[in-house]
């Protein structure tokens, strides 16, 4: 009987599917959505307040709203340049996504935008050794290649994860927009002392 809406797949495709799925947390359901040229709104830079030096995953057109002093495009693959500077980071979907949070993992100065997919490998590998993560509420609806947003949003929850003091605190002053958490494991030195203080400071009632 034809179920309209209802695809039956194969199970070998459908498990292939799920782990493609699970590696790069790729999430848009239609095939005309699996683009990279999606861009991230303004009100986003409005919250966060802050310049970056380096956006390392521009488009070739320069996006206005985007408050960057340089860039680098796909043409210039940028995983294969140095980055300088605090970076802001919104990268390739798919199987670029792991690559480039290698790389911001190792800067250690900035912040990336991501998918809240917790179920991929780049997040447990990578996410986990950020100074803070911000889970927003609701979702995002993203910038498309022409200029335009619409529909109901992405098919999935973002965060925001930061590096290094100064993104620390522009997470922190957007706490009231989702879930922030700063993390403690050993890896993050950038900004534990000032934590701590903040602890201490609370606990005087200070
Ligand atoms: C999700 S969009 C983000 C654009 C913008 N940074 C923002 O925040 O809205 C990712 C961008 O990375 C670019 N890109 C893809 N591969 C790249 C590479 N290897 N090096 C630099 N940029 C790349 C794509 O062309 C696309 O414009």
């Amino acid at each position: 009987m034809f179920i309209p809406g209802l695809r039956v797949l194969n199970p070998a495709c459908w498990t292939k599917r799920k782990n493609i799925l699970n590696k790069t947390g790729f999430t848009h359901e239609s095939s005309v959505n699996q683009s990279c040229e999606w861009y991230t709104p303004k009100y986003i830079f409005d919250w966060l307040g802050m310049e970056f030096d380096l956006d390392p995953c521009h488009p070739k057109e320069r996006l206005p709203w985007i408050p960057v002093k340089n860039i680098y495009t796909e043409a210039d693959n940028s995983l294969e340049k140095d980055w300088e500077g605090c970076v802001w980071l919104n990268p390739p979907y798919g199987r670029l996504t792991a690559p480039f949070l290698n790389k911001m993992s190792r800067h250690r100065n900035g912040i990336a935008l991501l998918f809240s997919r917790t179920d991929c490998r780049w997040f447990h590998d990578y996410i986990k050794k950020a100074d803070a993560t911000l889970f927003l509420k609701g979702r995002i609806k993203f910038v498309d290649g022409n200029g335009i947003t619409k529909g109901r949003g992405s098919a999935c929850g973002s965060i925001l994860v930061a590096w290094g003091n100064k993104s620390v605190k522009a997470l922190e002053k957007n706490r009231d927009k989702g879930y922030l958490i700063f993390n403690f494991g050993f890896e993050n030195y950038g900004v534990r002392d000032e934590i701590n203080k903040r602890i201490d400071d609370l606990k005087k009632g200070n």
